[in-house]
């Protein structure tokens, strides 16, 4: 396996874009073969050719094949939750401003595309705890994790469970730098993100819908330990740019979700601007949480077998990659 550079290598994934623009993706082993109705390619063909370079099939037909970056693989990925689209990654890493070294928690974990990126921000020196309550979850995102990088790297452990109640027995208070929560109720886990993060940490909420941000931004204001928070969200809307047609693009993905973040201010801090918006108490009671809830919001919860079939379907994938990083060899097919 190649490190990410490089002539292609058995062992590295590549993102082939055949006739009519069709996608696929294979980790190249030797023997391995992708058959389509328009004829096969051999991996053998692939490997030693510079990445970005056009092959050609027993029928003719063109391919490009590229190493996938990190937002192919986790738009293509399997997915037990819903995942953070590359556009909120960016500002999520940009807004928590997560540095090399950086100590980091996250919860949920849910399919592993956030601690893709953030494990690849903080880099080795880094620390990563992801918090998962569901177990089939974290399975799903520790498969992903390493089929894309081969490994599961010693900067990052998983705690399965509530981080309301993990969090305090995993690290020590004051001790994280920086907090990313993307789950359905934030404003539970806020008061133990607080006691976490050292002062001057960063905490960053992904929440889907105005009510949660709401919620979220009236609880940190009443804790009185976090700066007044900002939100936003963002769009990213792609252009056509060819010859004189120059316009947006006629679709995009018009909402994900929104970004709030507050650093966490030094004990017994109170500075003027928290002191004019201070509430006593959330101002909302449990039965708002209901109205919250994904089917209420417009999220469908994905079904118990559909799950247990992403996650084999994750593992399978994980395990060929760890197959080829021993340096063993299996049973070729297509992916
Ligand atoms: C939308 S998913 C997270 C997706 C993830 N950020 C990604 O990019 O793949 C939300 C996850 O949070 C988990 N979750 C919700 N509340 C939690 C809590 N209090 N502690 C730990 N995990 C929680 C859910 O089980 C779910 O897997």
């Amino acid at each position: 396996m190649s490190l990410g550079r490089g002539p292609f290598a058995y062992g590295d994934r590549v993102q082939l874009t055949g006739p009519k623009g069709r996608l696929s993706t294979v980790t190249l082993r030797e023997g391995g073969e992708l058959h389509s109705h328009h004829g096969v390619l051999r991996h053998a063909d692939i490997v030693g050719q510079p990445d970005g370079s056009v092959l050609v099939n027993s029928h003719g037909s063109e391919y490009l094949a590229l190493r996938p970056l990190l937002r192919d693989f986790v738009m293509s990925m399997p997915r037990g939750a819903a995942i953070v689209y590359p556009k909120d990654a960016a500002q999520i890493l940009a807004q928590a401003d997560v540095f090399p070294g950086c100590v980091v928690v996250e919860a949920g974990v849910g399919s592993g595309a956030l601690s893709l990126w953030l494990l690849r921000a903080i880099g080795p020196t880094g620390r990563l705890v992801s918090f998962e309550r569901r177990g089939e979850f974290a399975d799903v995102a520790r498969a992903n994790v390493e089929t894309f990088l081969g490994e599961s790297p010693a900067s990052w452990q998983i705690v399965e469970g509530d981080l309301a109640e993990e969090l305090p027995r995993a690290v020590e208070q004051a001790s994280v730098d920086r907090v990313v929560l993307d789950m359905l109720a934030p404003w539970e886990c806020i008061d133990v993100a607080a006691d976490a993060l050292v002062p001057g940490g960063v905490l960053v909420c992904y929440v889907a819908t105005a009510t949660q941000l709401s919620r979220v931004a009236e609880y940190l204001r009443a804790t009185g330990a976090f700066t007044d928070p900002e939100s936003s969200e963002t769009m990213v809307r792609g252009w056509h740019v060819e010859g004189l047609a120059v316009r947006p693009d006629h679709r995009m993905v018009a909402h994900t979700g929104f970004l709030i973040s507050a650093r966490r201010l030094a004990p017994g801090a109170v500075p003027p601007d928290v002191r004019r918006r201070a509430l006593k108490k959330p101002s909302y009671a449990d039965e708002d949480v209901e109205v919250w809830t994904p089917g209420a919001v417009g999220d469908r919860e994905i079904t118990d077998k559909n799950l247990r079939k992403r996650v084999r379907e994750a593992q399978r994938a994980a395990d060929a990659k760890l197959r080829e990083a021993g340096g063993s060899e299996s049973d070729q097919s297509p992916a």
